[in-house]
């Protein structure tokens, strides 16, 4: 798909869209294992798949996307949801599209879609966070409109971190998005 082709919110032809659901946890941990291109290494893909329990399809899941194939396969997907604390906020907790289906503006329809749910509850500001050895991911929200939240420090590629933000070790950059 060209950038003159883009529609906010609209999928490829070919693929399907729904909500998720407990059924599909099984596959979800495969592809956070298997999608990330070996990030971080079998540590890293554990902790991925721990960050995607099933609760968030059981509880999460109005606000959540799954994205298929027509042959039923998953070809994407997005954890996200309401924030009960911060009334003005949701939060992207997780997004990940196939391999061998990126930089076809799925990632971005998917965001669009969060957007849109986000406005219709009222919120008015949407945050996420990632590592900051993902340089893909960073790229990616920049160009989705987020911006860098200030960190304690600023990285080699001029990048803010926050250190030891989800524990000794863990790294992140965090994103904001407001309208
Ligand atoms: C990040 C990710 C979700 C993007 O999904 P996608 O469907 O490829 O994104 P889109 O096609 O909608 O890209 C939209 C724009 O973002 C930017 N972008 C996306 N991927 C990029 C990359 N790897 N490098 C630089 N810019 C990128 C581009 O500007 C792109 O527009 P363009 O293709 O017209 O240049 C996907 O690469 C992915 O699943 N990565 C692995 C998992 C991950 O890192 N998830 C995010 C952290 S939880």
């Amino acid at each position: 798909m060209t950038e003159r082709d883009r529609v906010p919110g609209r999928l490829p032809e070919d693929l399907t869209l729904r909500r998720p659901g407990p059924a599909d946890h099984a596959r979800l941990q495969v592809a956070l294992a298997e999608w990330w291109g070996g990030l971080g290494g079998a540590a890293g893909a554990r902790q991925r798949q721990l960050l995607v329990p099933r609760l968030f399809l059981q509880h999460f899941a109005d606000t959540s996307f799954l994205v298929e194939r027509p042959d039923g396969t998953l070809h994407a997907f997005l954890i996200g949801f309401l924030s009960q604390t911060e009334p003005e906020a949701a939060y992207i907790h997780f997004v990940g599209v196939c391999p061998e289906g990126r930089r076809d503006g799925v990632g971005s329809a998917l965001y669009d879609r969060f957007f849109a749910t986000a406005r219709a509850a009222g919120r008015s500001r949407v945050r996420c966070i990632t590592s900051p050895n993902n340089r893909n991911s960073i790229a990616y929200h920049t160009r989705m409109g987020f911006r860098l939240e200030p960190g304690d420090r600023i990285d080699d590629a001029g990048v803010p971190v926050h250190t030891d933000y989800d524990g000794p070790g863990l790294d992140r950059v965090s994103f904001v998005r407001e309208w």
